[in-house]
């Protein structure tokens, strides 16, 4: 028998994340590879409680179907929270509570893409959103990522053709680290006001600021053309699967039919159980405890890097987020020293995966959340020993 698999699933390439999982069952491995919150995080007892409450108080309505836009009171909870980090007014109609914020990308390049349609991403970009929007089959502009935001210049070409959608990252990007800047997110928004590109503003790391001050999303200016994402997976849980969408009325119609047809609505138990732990707890002091941890993984991280890391290997230095980006000298491919790592019992993330014209060869990503400050610095004495070699060798050539 022929499996007669379509196009889009041929053209599909299998994630190099997920990969690197097969490697994660050997308990002598390092990983920087992940992008996983620390679990210690994980507020365990504040989530029984809820569950509990919510079985007790309302379980068999709890256990039933639901509405496709989510649960009203979470979507209040996150308009509230808008009003009161930003002053940005949202309405809880205009969101729409998502499978993770990984579903998102799906609906809305369902409601968008055509084949051959133009997406604008970042160059290296989120590999999530692009094996997702991969499945509508969309050509790809690519804007450089500076450590202050987008390259203008390369924006403005990409924006000549009237693109469909824009995808950026704008705080502590997936994979770099780096955020954009307030005059930055201004010029993004004065050039797109004069396209139809609706921009996706995915914001799942900007609660996790350590270090400098937020600037304002980049909705705040451009309102109606943004479709923004936020997600609970980096301050409440991942596995809970709870993230949101926020869009204008328009748009939101569409990406409801899209919901819909995909899963009916997501999981409402696990709704009204966040709902419950989120109206019961401070989620700021969590928050807080998040930031602490994550603040002396990142600084444990930067002093082993400077401490074994040839020089000219450079990296972000981020100011929030779980990432940190290398950039090996010219020439030199992480990808091709990943076996090697592996061997060392170190694992990373290559950089090609996240461009996708095949460049970023020499640059690798460098998660320092899901590891404790000891694996850290053996884990980034063991790469120094695979890259530092290969830098020797380059130049003793
Ligand atoms: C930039 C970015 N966007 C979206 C997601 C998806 O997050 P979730 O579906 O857990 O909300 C991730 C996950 O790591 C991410 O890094």
């Amino acid at each position: 028998m022929q499996l007669r698999f379509a196009r889009r699933i041929s053209k599909t390439k299998k994630s190099f994340v997920r990969e690197i999982f097969k490697f994660l069952g050997d308990p002598e491995m390092i990983s920087f590879s992940g992008g996983f919150p620390n679990p210690n995080s994980f507020p365990v007892d504040g989530i029984k409680e809820a569950a509990i409450k919510v079985l007790e108080a309302d379980g068999a309505n709890a256990l039933q179907y639901s509405s496709s836009e989510g649960y009203l009171p979470l979507r209040q909870y996150i308009s509230k929270r808008y009003q009161k980090r930003f002053g940005l007014e949202v309405d809880p109609s205009e969101i729409l509570i998502c499978n993770g914020s990984q579903q998102a990308f799906d609906l809305i390049a369902k409601v968008f893409l055509e084949v051959n349609d133009t997406v604008v991403i970042e160059y290296p970009a989120y590999l999530g959103a692009l094996q997702s929007f991969g499945f509508y089959e969309p050509s790809y502009k690519e804007v450089k990522l500076t450590s202050s935001g987008l390259d203008l210049k390369q924006l403005e070409e990409a924006l000549k053709d009237n693109p469909k959608l824009m995808y950026v990252v704008p705080n502590f990007q997936n994979p770099t680290g780096l955020s954009y800047s307030a005059e930055n997110r201004l010029a993004i928004a004065e050039l797109l006001k004069k396209t139809d590109t609706i921009l996706i503003e995915d914001d799942p790391y900007g609660e996790l600021r350590f270090k400098g001050v937020d600037n304002k999303p980049i909705k705040m200016l451009l309102d109606e053309q943004t479709i923004m994402l936020g997600s609970f997976s980096k301050i409440v849980s991942p596995g809970m699967r709870m993230g949101w969408l926020v869009a204008k009325k328009d748009i939101m119609d569409k990406l409801v039919m899209a919901k819909q047809a995909s899963d009916l609505h997501s999981n409402y138990f696990t709704q009204r159980i966040l709902t419950q732990y989120l109206l019961d707890n401070d989620i700021d002091e969590h928050i807080k405890k998040i930031k602490v941890m994550y603040l002396s993984q990142r600084e444990a991280m930067l002093s082993s890097i400077k401490k074994y890391f040839d020089p000219s290997i450079i990296t972000t230095e981020p100011e929030g987020g779980m990432f940190l980006w290398a950039t090996l000298p010219e020439g030199i491919s992480s990808m091709s020293l990943f076996q090697e790592a592996v061997n060392e019992k170190i694992v990373y993330v290559p950089g090609d995966p996240f461009y996708v014209n095949g460049e970023g060869i020499n640059t690798l990503r460098l998660n320092y959340t899901n590891s404790t400050k000891e694996e850290i610095d053996i884990g980034i004495q063991r790469l120094a020993k695979v890259f530092n070699k290969a830098i020797k060798k380059t130049n003793s050539r």
